[in-house]
């Protein structure tokens, strides 16, 4: 498929990954089909998609108009299959788990036009593992985009052991449509590039916590002052949801070894439910 033949792109998965490809798709200029599994969720996903098109006006950093007309380019679906019955892209963000991500896949195969792409936001998952549900393996590759979408520059771009060249091609066009500068990963690995780096580096930041060498006050000043990274550790950590470097590291931990074991300290945050600013708490407080 060639990138000026996509017009409309599902998103599914309205949460904190979902919503914001949904946005920067439809100030990208397509219409979006945003689905979540009920209303209330779908609905919270469009409630957040206007609050970040209103900052955004607010920074100037896009016009009042340009909020409006996205997000009247934005439908909410909560049957699945009418959400891909015109797309010609399915970027999915549904949870971290490959049990619900096949399920998804299965639920679409069959529902969605021939022609369609379908790209995983999966931070770590297989593509090639979740490519084989369908039967479209060749026109299946990551599309991973980084939080918030709508103001990070990076998507990778991860083909799969079966993913066509024109896929990629759509997709890394796709990418540079929506403003994005697409890195091409090459190998379906663990963590793709950047999840390889980042969550060891919030692993190792809580191992210092949990060894009691550092608090997380301490920690966050050094990564911010001593490697100039825009957010603490901790801080990215709350940004990115406890929950979701967990299930990553578990996964780095499973295929790669000991050197991913998650720190216990990540892990009794998940278990309270204090899971980042989408909790209202985690390592910080933000009621
Ligand atoms: N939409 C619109 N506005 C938003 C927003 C969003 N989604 N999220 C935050 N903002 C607003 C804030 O509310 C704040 O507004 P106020 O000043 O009114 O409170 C404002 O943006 C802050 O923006 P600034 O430009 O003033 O601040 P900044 O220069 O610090 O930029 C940032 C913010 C871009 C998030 C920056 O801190 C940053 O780059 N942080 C690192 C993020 C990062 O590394 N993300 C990747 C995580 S890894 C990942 O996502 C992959 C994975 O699979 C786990």
């Amino acid at each position: 498929m060639d990138v000026d033949d996509i017009n409309t792109i599902t998103v599914l998965g309205a949460g904190n990954m979902g919503h914001g490809i949904a946005e920067v798709a439809a100030l990208a200029g397509y219409t979006v089909n945003l689905r979540d599994i009920n209303e209330e969720f779908v609905q919270k996903g469009y409630d957040q998609i206007e609050w970040s098109l209103g900052k955004l006006a607010e920074k100037d950093r896009i016009s009042e108009d340009d909020a409006e007309t996205a997000l009247d380019r934005v439908g909410t679906f909560v049957d699945i299959g009418e959400s891909v019955a015109d797309a010609d892209v399915v970027v999915e963000a549904v949870p971290e788990k490959m049990d619900i991500k096949k399920e998804v896949y299965e639920a679409i195969d069959e529902a969605a036009p021939d022609h369609t792409i379908f790209a995983t936001n999966t931070s770590s998952l297989s593509i090639t593992e979740l490519s084989e549900v369908t039967d479209r393996a060749e026109q299946f590759c990551g599309m991973h985009f980084f939080n918030p979408p709508v103001r990070m520059q990076l998507v990778e771009v991860i083909s799969g052991e079966h993913t066509s060249d024109e896929t990629m091609d759509a997709i890394e066009a796709l990418a540079e449509t929506m403003d994005k500068t697409p890195v091409r990963v090459r190998k379906d690995s663990p963590g793709f590039i950047v999840n390889r780096i980042l969550v060891p580096l919030m692993n190792e930041a809580a191992w210092m916590v949990h060894e009691e060498t550092a608090t997380v006050a301490e920690v966050d000043s050094t990564t911010k002052y001593g490697l100039g990274h825009p957010m603490g550790s901790f801080e990215l950590a709350d940004q990115v949801g406890i929950d979701v470097g967990v299930h990553v590291l578990d996964y780095l931990h499973e295929v790669l070894g000991d050197a991913y074991r998650p720190c216990p300290l990540l892990e009794e945050k998940v278990e309270e439910g204090n899971l980042g600013k989408k909790s209202g708490k985690g390592f910080y407080d933000y009621e």
